[in-house]
């Protein structure tokens, strides 16, 4: 096997039975023509689950539900929404981060002619539809108009039908106008409604403008969406019927990717779900599984089909469990060796938890991960679930270990995640996470601009501008204490908090 510098620095602490993490590396600089703005963040989260930057929310429940994912792929990135949900809550929440940006409304929902304006407001307030444009169909269920806000808001009867206030002159396409020639067809012809026809006459699909001006406004062009313009959103699920009947739920509601979410993936019930789920659905849904720190682990996970291993067992800021259970690798160590063998197979690997500061993501990525997971690194965030907590005269939100004992008490998902499902007695429950608080940082996207701009500032110090350079090239040194130390800002009494530093 070919042995870059970084696997040569790896093999010699592994002749000294060193393993080493974060804080005890840096990555060399290298000479460099590359710009920080210029740098590509291009990766993948699994073999077909590409990001547009390699930023990944955690799969727990103070971190990702729908509205985090949301803005995690509007920014590129993806969110995996926790499994603390019921199947059909978690399924919802899928659903909630799939539409929010459509770029075409497969079935929409459509009118009869002779309702009246009066039954469809009834309709649309007992079904709860945020929307006001409805297609008019005939009794042969052929398009004959339309109705928009304008027309409920402008009628003055709301006993008139659906045929008496609709507008007729409709402008139409066929199903293979995609979605950036029917946003030009908008705005040429002045249309927020653009109803996609079969040529039977009936509907097949819909677009509308505000969507679609989301879609394309320049400047917003990093949305992480699927082929068919829809936010990408990852899930958790677990093993065995769980994961069967998760899986059938969320695939419904077009889940990108079903991540099994163990804390030891090299087991035998994740080996046999990864089997299972790969035998059902093929590749029509990617699956990542883990979490695991060795690459003998990986190399299992790969042969059962995975297309994407989660690696980190311990390093969580919430984690207890290499405490508790007296296992685990330091992370950088264990991401180099998972990510070392998976990349023969073409497996990317996710680094998952243990990132403190926006330099360990390049760090994480010179070890060899195509993405990295945060959890703590959010939880603080506007659009993490919870309420500010006030302490201390600080803000701060809630954030606690899926392993935790609140969130095993509270959660069967949680116990079945650390193997306790079935343990009944709360003083029975050996939880291996705590709970705590972290400091509110303000949106998402804010918080972004520092982690990413850390990213592409350590890629413009080692010379590399995209992120399979940053993993072939990277070469690390290791640190003493007095190096570590060196690092941080010293000798001084700060008076002034920066926005990506803290202590
Ligand atoms: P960070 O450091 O980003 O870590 O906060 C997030 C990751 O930690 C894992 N996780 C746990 N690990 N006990 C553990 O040992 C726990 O209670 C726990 N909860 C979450 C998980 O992989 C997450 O992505």
């Amino acid at each position: 096997m070919y042995m870059s510098k970084k696997d040569v620095f790896f093999q010699k602490m592994d002749e000294l039975g060193l393993a080493l993490t974060y804080d005890d590396v840096r990555l060399r600089t290298s000479y460099s023509e590359s710009m920080p703005d210029d740098v590509s963040l291009s990766t993948r989260f699994s073999r077909r689950v590409p990001l547009k930057m390699p930023l990944v929310s955690a799969a727990m429940d103070t971190v990702t539900t729908s509205k985090l994912a949301i803005e995690m792929a509007n920014l590129g990135g993806l969110g995996i929404i926790h499994r603390n949900f019921s199947p059909k809550e978690q399924a919802k929440e899928v659903a909630t981060v799939k539409l929010y940006l459509n770029g075409i409304v497969d079935t929409p929902i459509c009118v009869r002619d002779t309702d009246t304006i009066e039954s469809i407001l009834r309709r649309r307030d007992e079904k709860g539809y945020t929307f006001h444009s409805f297609p008019v169909i005939d009794a042969q269920g052929k398009l004959v108009g339309i109705i928009t806000k304008n027309d409920f808001e402008f009628c003055d009867d709301a006993r008139k039908t659906a045929r008496e206030v609709m507008a007729s002159n409709l402008v139409l396409v066929g199903s293979r106008v995609g979605s950036e020639d029917a946003y030009a067809i908008m705005k040429k012809n002045k249309k927020k409604v653009l109803p996609v026809v079969k040529n039977s006459g009936e509907v097949d699909g819909m677009y509308t403008f505000k969507d679609l001006k989301r879609l394309f406004s320049p400047g917003i062009t990093n949305y992480n969406v699927d082929e068919r313009n829809q936010l990408r959103v990852g899930a958790a699920i677990g093993v065995g019927n769980d994961a069967l009947e998760r899986a059938s739920l969320l695939l419904e509601k077009r889940v990108d990717v079903l991540v099994i979410d163990t804390a030891h993936g090299d087991s035998k019930k994740v080996i046999d779900t990864v089997k299972q789920l790969k035998g059902i659905y093929g590749d029509k849904v990617d699956i990542v599984a883990g979490n695991v720190s060795e690459a003998a682990s990986t190399e299992h996970l790969i042969a059962a089909g995975a297309d994407g291993i989660k690696v980190g067992q311990g390093p969580g800021s919430i984690c207890t469990t290499r405490i508790i259970a007296g296992i685990g690798s330091p992370q950088v160590s264990a991401v180099y060796a998972c990510a070392r063998i998976a990349s023969v197979h073409g497996v990317p690997v996710c680094a998952d938890g243990g990132v403190k500061y926006s330099g360990d993501i390049p760090i994480a990525i010179g070890a060899g991960a195509s993405s990295v997971m945060l959890g703590s690194m959010l939880a603080g965030t506007e659009e993490a679930p919870g309420d500010l907590v006030f302490f201390e005269g600080r803000q701060w939100k809630q954030y606690r270990g899926m392993g935790s004992l609140g969130a095993m008490e509270a959660n069967k998902s949680s116990r079945t995640r650390y193997g306790q499902a079935d343990v009944e007695r709360k003083n029975d429950l050996v939880p291996e996470g705590v709970e705590g608080l972290v400091p509110y940082k303000g949106s998402v996207r804010n918080v972004l601009v520092q982690y990413l701009g850390g990213l592409r500032r350590g890629m413009g110090y080692t010379g590399t501008t995209t992120i399979q350079e940053l993993q072939d090239r990277a070469d690390f040194i290791r640190l003493s204490p007095a190096g570590s130390a060196e690092s941080h800002p010293h000798d001084v009494k700060i008076t002034k908090e920066s926005p990506n530093y803290n202590i």
